[in-house]
């Protein structure tokens, strides 16, 4: 299922991301504030449990989170979305995996995964920031299908048509939460309009996509 965030406050951060005058401090600290969207959306429908807690003057109903969760960055960009998942859910589970894209193939090459073994008991929550050819996340996907997890979703800020509607097709047990659809991929697989490179946005490495992309 595709869910749209539509916020307006997630609009508008989503504008900033995309300036190509934005620097890599305001990039950060917006991609930061819409982790804190993306974590209300991914739990709007959380199960929970009953836990009793003493107040000061009595007995009273609490709750806490029934799952267990994991959330997992793909390495670089999605740890741009992290801060919120383990500030407000302060023992959920961090993994870790890693995938580079060659730049002709545009196929992802897995360089580092750090995951339980068994994620059979756990909800996954995957930071994918752009979801351009749809690659990487494919290849996420099967490394968690692998771990034999049951529930999956995907946070994702910019995802190319195509893709998402393909993905969407592929897993319809997947949630992906995504702000913007866009229209078009240029030729080195980058999404047009797009924002230009998340990595290289967040950590401040630009290299050679700008002048097609960011630039322009
Ligand atoms: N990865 C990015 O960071 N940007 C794109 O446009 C596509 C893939």
């Amino acid at each position: 299922m595709i869910v749209p965030i539509n916020h307006p406050i997630a609009q508008a951060k989503l504008s900033i991301l995309r300036n190509k005058d934005t620097s890599p401090d305001l990039f950060r600290k917006s991609l930061e504030e819409l982790s804190y969207i993306f974590v209300f959306y991914c739990f709007e429908k959380a199960e929970l449990e009953t836990v009793t807690i003493q107040t000061p003057l009595d007995e009273a109903m609490g709750f806490k989170l029934k799952e267990k969760y994991i959330v997992i960055p793909i390495l670089r960009a999605g740890l741009g979305l992290l801060p919120a998942f383990t500030k407000l859910i302060p023992d959920i589970i961090v993994g870790i995996i890693g995938l580079s894209r060659d730049e002709n193939t545009l196929e992802p090459t897995q360089y580092y995964t750090n995951l339980p073994s068994d994620l059979s008991d756990f909800v996954g929550i995957i930071l994918e920031p752009m979801i351009a050819t749809g690659g990487s996340i494919n290849k996420a996907i099967e490394i968690l299908i692998q771990r034999k997890i049951q529930k999956i979703k995907v946070c994702s800020i910019i995802a190319y048509e195509k893709s998402i509607i393909k993905l969407n097709e592929n897993f319809p047990f997947i949630e992906f939460f995504v702000l913007s659809i866009d229209k078009s991929l240029n030729s080195q697989g980058y999404i047009v309009p797009g924002l230009g490179d998340a990595g290289d946005r967040t950590f401040g490495t630009l290299v050679n996509c700008q002048a097609d992309l960011i630039g322009k």
